[in-house]
């Protein structure tokens, strides 16, 4: 079985800003969207997740805790005293601790905030911050919160099967209106959907094609109200009618 740096193609000397390259790289390659596969896409995750939380090339990992008060993560960050996150991080120990049991992977854990908040509270979508301080501000179940995606399911279904009516109109990928940013995490979408390669890059992705392929998801959905999307939304009113 090949190390997390031979994963990452990696000298075992490789410093911080080398894995982070050498990630960056290896991820889009092995993207089910770009000729990699969805085994593959996480595989990479594993192993860029094993380094991040302390993996040393000599065959040794740090424990979970050392890898709590060194590395600082977001999800670690959340952390404080709130029963979601340390689930969160109890899972992640779990998945750390056997990278190879696919069982760990079969759902996605979906941490979800409404970006119709972020205006109420100043807060932008480059907030490293941003989860914790929605988990500490005791936002409504609609606004934030977490919910598990089955595998094979688009974002969008898992949510309405949680009981979320997130906003949408075609459903086939050619609108913005289910939009959603990636914070951490990735979807797998058809190439047939209307959003530019800056958009891409931006992590915005359409929640009614994408399919999670990593354990762990946090977006922000409603971002159909990004000024930038605005010519790409439809008038929902039929493709809701319709869907009902
Ligand atoms: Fe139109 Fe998702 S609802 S692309």
């Amino acid at each position: 079985m090949e190390s997390p740096f031979e994963v990452l193609r990696l000298d075992a000397d490789a410093d911080e800003e080398e894995i982070e390259q050498a990630y960056r790289e290896r991820v889009k390659q092995a993207h089910p969207d770009q000729g990699g596969s969805i085994e593959e896409f996480q595989t990479v995750r594993t192993a860029y997740e094993r380094i991040k939380a302390g993996y040393s090339p000599n065959g040794k990992s740090a424990s979970a805790e050392g890898a709590s008060a060194g590395n600082g993560t977001r999800a670690q960050d959340r952390a404080s005293g709130q029963d979601r996150a340390g689930a969160k991080n109890e899972a992640r120990d779990t998945a750390e601790s056997e990278p190879d049991d696919r069982a760990e992977w079969a759902t996605s854990e979906v941490t979800y905030l409404n970006y119709d908040v972020l205006s109420d509270f100043g807060w932008e979508t480059d907030d490293r911050n941003l989860f914790r301080k929605a988990s500490a501000a005791d936002l409504d179940e609609d606004d934030f919160g977490q919910f598990v995606a089955d595998p094979g399911q688009s974002l969008l279904e898992a949510a309405e099967d949680h009981g979320f009516a997130w906003p949408f109109a075609c459903r086939g990928g050619a609108c913005a209106n289910c939009a959603i940013m990636i914070r951490d995490g990735e979807l797998s979408m058809p190439s047939s959907h209307v959003l530019s390669a800056e958009m891409m890059e931006q992590g915005i992705r359409l929640s009614c094609n994408g399919v999670p392929i990593t354990r762990e998801l946090e977006i922000i959905y409603n971002v159909k109200h990004m000024p930038e999307l605005e010519d790409l939304l439809l008038p929902p009113d039929p493709f809701e009618n319709a869907y009902s």
